[in-house]
């Protein structure tokens, strides 16, 4: 009697699922935290999700799922991520179909998918970086759990085992995606990274590098400008170490530039991250020497003390740092550089800092992305002893209006000058303007509609505003 009765409540519910998914549009909704690797990501869970037949939401639409594709670099990206999570909790007692799912770096952490599962007891999928590709199995199995009135029975959390060997790539190839950054594709080259900077969570939660195959990587770049983008960025925590993996000595990043710059048609190529001791002058020529690789480099220093540098076991000294910076200019004069810099690494003096002050002088950055050191726990850094937040705090704003100033002086170059800029995108704080870049990286708004956009412009600068460039189209 329970049992049929069971059985008919079971054929009632999945019944009422199936109607829910046929009768209307299913939504979704993708929160990215984090680098460029996180927003390739979420075009993959795009196509996941659109796979399924789940469109993106509207702006003030119900979402059938939410995914947040969650970063771990800084303890702020975390806070933001948790606090987000925290607010679905009222969205999901108003709509208990909701399915919630948190992937990517933060539950790949040791230990931090337990305890989510834990404090958001709510969230019904969690998936470490590398199990992306599960979340069409995990959705269904959460569908037919709910459909049965069972509590699911499986492993509540799915991570991968950052030691151990898998078959991620083949996995990976065969997963759909939705590129959303039209006239820009994302595309990676190389998963996870070897090299344990002493501050870095990455390796810890991205795994060992693996490569792609270079074959696959030049399909997919023509694949793309087959079907009209116009900037290909090519995406790696360290794309400089392309191929190490390969047995073949062919297969290196300074040859894979090379493939791609013979691809034809009309774009750009960028690609980041790159490591400053494993950018060569194999590298350096295949950049110098094409015509669709941009003169563009983003090169993170970190520090400007060998004895930081150490520490942070980056393996190159200011001195090897600054040569790297004469040959890229020597072999491209018109190269706009920038990078990432950190303060208050532990052992930090004011007179370490004072030389990150000095190189910043010295290479004169078109812009740098600073931060302000966080812990990170099972990081070796994380061990040791921690400088006070408040002089974190008061040099990284002597770092940032030192950089200000260099950018605005650079800005201020291109004034008068004509530049080629590929229009990217509506200008969101402009009416009647758009924005786009100039082959050197640099921000340009200039008039015109959203028909521009994926097209290329000899634009007239005639104004410079700290990072950002204005002219008008030419000719
Ligand atoms: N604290 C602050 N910044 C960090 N980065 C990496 N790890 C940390 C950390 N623990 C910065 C580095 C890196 C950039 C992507 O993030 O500068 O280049
Ligand atoms: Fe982190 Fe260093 Fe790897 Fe970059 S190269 S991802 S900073 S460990």
């Amino acid at each position: 009697m329970y049992n049929s009765l069971l059985k008919k409540i079971t054929r009632l519910r999945a019944h009422a699922i199936y109607v829910q998914s046929k009768g209307r549009n299913m939504f979704y909704k993708i929160n990215t935290y984090g680098c460029q690797m996180n927003v390739h990501e979420s075009e993959k869970i795009a196509g996941i999700l659109e796979n399924m037949g789940y469109s993106d939401c509207p702006e003030n639409g119900n979402p059938d799922v939410i995914v947040f594709n969650t970063c771990c670099i800084r303890d702020t990206a975390e806070r933001r991520a948790l606090g987000n999570i925290g607010v679905t909790k009222a969205e999901k007692k108003r709509n208990p179909n909701l399915i919630l799912a948190v992937v990517g770096c933060m539950p790949q952490q040791d230990g931090v998918a337990e305890s989510l599962k834990e404090r958001y007891p709510y969230v019904d999928i969690v998936l470490g970086t590398r199990n992306i590709a599960e979340l069409k199995d995990e959705i269904e199995k959460v569908l037919s759990s709910r459909a049965r009135i069972k509590k699911r029975s499986d492993k509540k959390y799915r991570c991968f085992d950052t030691e151990q060997p898998q078959n991620y790539l083949e996995i990976d190839e065969k997963t759909p995606q939705t590129r959303t950054s039209y006239p820009n594709a994302w595309i990676n080259i190389i998963y996870g990274c070897n090299n344990f900077c002493t501050y870095c969570i990455v390796p810890y939660v991205r795994g060992r590098e693996v490569s792609r195959d270079m074959d696959s990587v030049l399909d997919e770049v023509k694949k793309c400008v087959d079907e009209g983008y116009k900037e290909i960025t090519l995406l790696g925590q360290n794309v400089n170490s392309y191929g190490n993996d390969v047995d073949d000595p062919n297969v290196n990043f300074a040859n894979l530039l090379r493939e791609i710059d013979k691809i034809e048609g009309k774009f750009r190529v960028r690609f980041m991250t790159s490591h400053p001791k494993d950018l060569n002058d194999d590298i350096i020529d295949a950049m110098a020497h094409s015509s669709k690789i941009c003169n563009n480099l983003h090169l993170p220093i970190q520090a400007g003390s060998d004895k930081v540098l150490a520490n942070m076991n980056r393996r190159y000294d200011s001195e090897k740092y600054l040569q790297t910076i004469e040959k890229l200019r020597k072999a491209m004069p018109n190269i706009g550089i920038t990078t990432d810099i950190m303060v208050g690494f532990p052992t930090e003096t004011e007179e370490d800092f004072q030389k990150t002050l000095e190189i910043v002088e010295k290479v004169h950055y078109s812009n740098a992305f600073t931060f302000i050191y966080s812990p990170r726990k099972g990081t070796p850094a994380a061990k040791m002893e921690q400088i006070p937040y408040s002089v974190k705090q008061e040099r990284i704003s002597r770092l940032i209006k030192l950089q200000n100033k260099i950018t605005k002086e650079i800005s201020d170059t291109y004034v008068g000058g004509v530049f080629e800029v590929l229009c990217e995108d509506i200008a969101p704080k402009y009416e009647g303007m758009v924005c786009g870049r100039t082959e050197s990286g640099r921000l340009v708004t200039f008039e015109g509609t959203s028909d521009d956009i994926g097209k290329f412009f000899n634009v007239k600068i005639s104004q410079s505003k700290s990072a950002s460039l204005f002219g008008h189209k030419e000719g």
